[in-house]
Parts: structure tokens; sequence; C-alpha cells
């Protein structure tokens, strides 16, 4: 248990049994995507550690590069999306691999799906650690999901509050907010 501000942190999931899914994905797109050569695009910041952890398991020629995306102020989700760090090479008829930390309401991954449309990849996979099915307000089709949890708040593994605990290896949720 982590106490972080006003906060009470539980534990949800360990380093071990995110390691274990990784390893489980990662198997997966080894196969399926074996002379597919995917540029694999991290959703920055949350997905940099989910990220690095993945790649490190793939095995077949690939590329890598980052996008950053706003949309999250404290535990609110805002729908003013923006990219503040944008792409600049050319995704035209490449199969790009979206690497998000977590999908919540989904309005961040559906503004980036037209966006990247715009771009003309031959093919886009969507790949999310975390995925809150009882938030998804967007139908949307997440290809890879690493583990469907309930809608309450975490923090670790790469996902922050308010930018702290980022650095955490395991992932917690919030149990309490005091008043
Ligand atoms: P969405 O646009 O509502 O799907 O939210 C997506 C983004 O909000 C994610 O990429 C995260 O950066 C952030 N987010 C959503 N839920 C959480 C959470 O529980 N903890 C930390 N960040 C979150
Ligand atoms: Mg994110």
């Amino acid at each position: 248990m982590i106490n972080i501000q006003k906060g009470r942190f539980e534990p949800l999931l360990t380093k071990r049994s995110i390691d274990k899914r990784i390893d489980e994905l990662a198997k997966d797109i080894n196969i399926q995507f074996k002379n597919e050569n995917p540029i694999f695009i991290g959703v920055l910041n949350g997905s940099f550690i989910f990220l690095s952890d993945l790649l490190r398991k793939i095995e077949i020629d690939c590329e890598v590069d980052f996008i950053k995306v706003a949309s999250y102020k404290g535990k609110i989700s805002t729908n003013k999306i923006t990219t503040s760090i944008k792409l600049s090479r050319n995704l035209k008829n490449r199969h790009v691999i979206i690497v998000e930390d977590i999908i919540d309401t989904g309005a961040t991954l559906k503004f980036l799906l037209k966006y990247f449309k715009t771009m003309k990849p031959s093919k886009i996979t969507v790949i999310a650690l975390l995925h809150k099915p009882e938030s998804l307000k967007n139908k949307l089709k997440i290809d890879y999901i690493g583990f469907e949890i309930s809608p309450d708040f975490v923090v670790g593994y790469g996902l922050d509050y308010n930018q702290k605990f980022r650095n955490l290896d395991s992932i917690y949720y919030l149990k309490e907010l005091e008043k």
C-alpha cells in the first residue's frame, strides 16, 4: 500500500504478472507479424515502460517511434486531445502498431486512429497494456489487451498521477481519496 498526496493506493498487478503477460503478448506478435516489418509507435508518456519491456521480447524485424498526446489532467479525462510531439516519418503502406499504456474512455485512441489514417498506413494494430471496458465511450477495436481492469484510477509502470509514480515497477489502484 502506498499513500500519496491525498490518496491511498493498493497493489493491483505485480511486476511478475505484468512480465508474464508481456511474454505472452510478444510471443503472439512474433508469430502474427513476422515479415511485416511493423513500426511500433509508443504513445508518450505513459507507454514508455511497457513499450521498452515489450520490445525487448520482439524478435521480428521492426522499427520504433513515438508520438506524444495530451488529454489528461489529474484524475479526470478531458476530451481535448492534441499531439504535442508529432510523427515526422512516412507511414504510407506501413504496418503501424500503436502501443498504449491504458485505454480508458477511448477518446485518445479514437483521435490517434484518425490521425494515423491520414498517413495511409497499410494496417493499424492497437496494443494496450490496460483497458477499462466499463469506461469505454467510443466503439473501438483493441487488438491486444494486457489486462482488463475496473474503472479505478491506477498508477505505476509508466502510469502517473499528476506526473508522479511512473517509476513504480508494479501497478496500484486508488482505493480511497481523502476528503
Ligand atoms: P482515454 O482517452 O480516456 O482512453 O484515456 C487515455 C489516457 O488517459 C491514457 O493513455 C492515460 O495516459 C490516461 N489514463 C487513463 N486512465 C488512467 C489511469 O487510471 N491512470 C493513469 N492514467 C490514466
Ligand atoms: Mg497514455
